[in-house]
């Protein structure tokens, strides 16, 4: 029920989202966003000052990327700031939603301060956001937890209210404790996924199945089996980013954070490892050999390629001299993306597999269990998979015939 007006730089986003069209992959989204301008509530704009005018809470949801040493880089935050400063002509309270450094909202707070022609009233509160892509409209109205940290307790209250809706459990800190939330989170679920493919490779050396390994630990309610699944390592826009970004909060800070550089240090080595893998079943050389993969962006349900284990994998291959012939339904062949240089992207996952000496499936897209196996054993120049997700089933492969080989 709330009026919410989104601003961006960007006019060809604006343009999109005018006519109804997410300029980003999410399932729901469009429809949301369809219903929402069709009852007057969702605005979109390139205007500060229009947005700005009776807004109570202004949200900042800018990207943070990494910048030289790791680090947060915060330039869009700086600017997104000053332009609210600027533009603002009554007391707001500005949320920030970004995952930031510890310290960024003082920061923002004295940006703000200094970049206002006149002194208005304004307090900054940190809302860290936990979504997922693939699965963020859910995950944002069924939050296990809403953090919200201030200096003011009164921001924090109003900012508590506008969550009430959620029926969430509600955290309630400071501005430095809520910043660091986020970053331990991530960092701690990355930890997770670490683990267990560090448990995978001592597993595969000793010969036990990480699969029932994760079952038998997963039932313990003080592990959880959620985010226990082996794979090709960890990836996405976020938690290689913020991983590396806590490394180096804690680095400045003088602590030596040894456990997350050895989290970080074991997914590159699962790069590695399944490369090495996809290699070993292709007969060891791999110079101009045909690899084919189904799975190119760094999960499933999404489009998104930024930091993929599957284009790190697929790297790994083609410094090798493979040819690699790719499939994924969320990447369309003749995408001009820089990431997806020297990869032959095709729009069929049987084509994918012509002359194929081994398929790597590397991307956990439900639609590959459920494509015809015999066509894909006719298409292939040998049958062999190697199924970094443990998506395929391996007896309905070992029955036709396949060398199969999961995590
Ligand atoms: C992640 C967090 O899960 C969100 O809570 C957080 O809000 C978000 O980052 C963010 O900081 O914005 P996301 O990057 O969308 O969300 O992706 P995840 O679903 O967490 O997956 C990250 C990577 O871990 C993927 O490469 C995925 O395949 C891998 N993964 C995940 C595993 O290998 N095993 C698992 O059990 C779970």
């Amino acid at each position: 029920g709330n009026r919410v007006t989104c601003i961006d730089i960007s006019e060809e986003k604006i343009e999109m989202l005018r006519r109804g069209q997410a300029p980003i992959y999410e399932p729901g989204l469009n429809e949301m966003i369809a219903r929402n301008v069709r009852g007057g509530r969702l605005h979109f704009t390139t205007e500060y000052a229009e947005a700005l005018e009776d807004a109570e809470y202004i949200f900042i949801c800018v990207g943070t990327p990494s910048g030289v040493d790791g680090e947060a880089d915060l330039q869009y935050v700086r600017m997104a700031a000053e332009s609210v400063a600027r533009c603002m002509t009554h007391p707001v309270i500005v949320i920030n939603k970004s995952t930031v450094p510890v310290g960024t909202g003082d920061w923002v707070a004295d940006i703000i301060k200094r970049s206002q022609p006149e002194p208005i009233d304004f307090a900054v509160v940190s809302c860290p956001e936990f979504t997922r892509e693939g699965s963020a409209l859910y995950d944002f109205m069924n939050p296990d937890r809403v953090v919200i940290g201030s200096r003011s307790r009164e921001a924090a209250e109003k900012v508590a209210q506008l969550h009430l809706p959620l029926r969430a459990r509600i955290v309630m800190t400071d501005l430095r404790t809520a910043e660091m939330i986020k970053y331990a989170s991530n960092a701690f679920l990355a930890t997770k996924i670490s683990f267990v493919n560090a448990i995978a490779a001592v597993c595969e050396a000793v010969g036990a199945d990480v699969n029932d390994v994760v079952l038998g630990m997963g039932y313990d309610k003080r592990i959880g089996e959620a985010f226990l699944r082996p794979g090709p390592g960890w990836g996405g826009s976020c938690f290689p980013k913020d991983s590396h970004a806590l490394v180096k909060i804690a680095e400045d800070a003088g602590y030596d954070f040894g456990l997350l550089k050895g989290v970080i240090d074991v997914n590159e080595e699962q790069f590695a490892r399944v490369a090495d893998k996809i290699a070993r079943h292709a007969g060891g050389d791999v110079t101009g050999k045909v690899v084919a993969v189904w799975g190119l962006t760094f999960k499933a349900r999404t489009d998104d390629l930024r930091d993929s284990p599957s284009i790190e994998i697929v790297s790994r291959l083609l410094a090798r001299g493979a040819i690699v012939r790719a499939y994924d339904p969320a990447v369309e062949p003749g995408t001009t993306d820089q990431r997806l240089a020297g990869i032959e992207v095709v729009g069929d996952p049987y084509q994918a597999v012509e002359g194929a000496e081994v398929l790597a499936v590397l991307t956990e897209w439900d639609e590959f269990k459920w494509l015809d196996f015999d066509k894909v054993a006719e298409g292939m120049a040998a049958r062999r998979v190697v199924d970094a997700r443990n998506l395929l089933d391996r007896t309905g492969l070992a029955r036709r015939g396949f060398e199969y080989e999961g995590i």
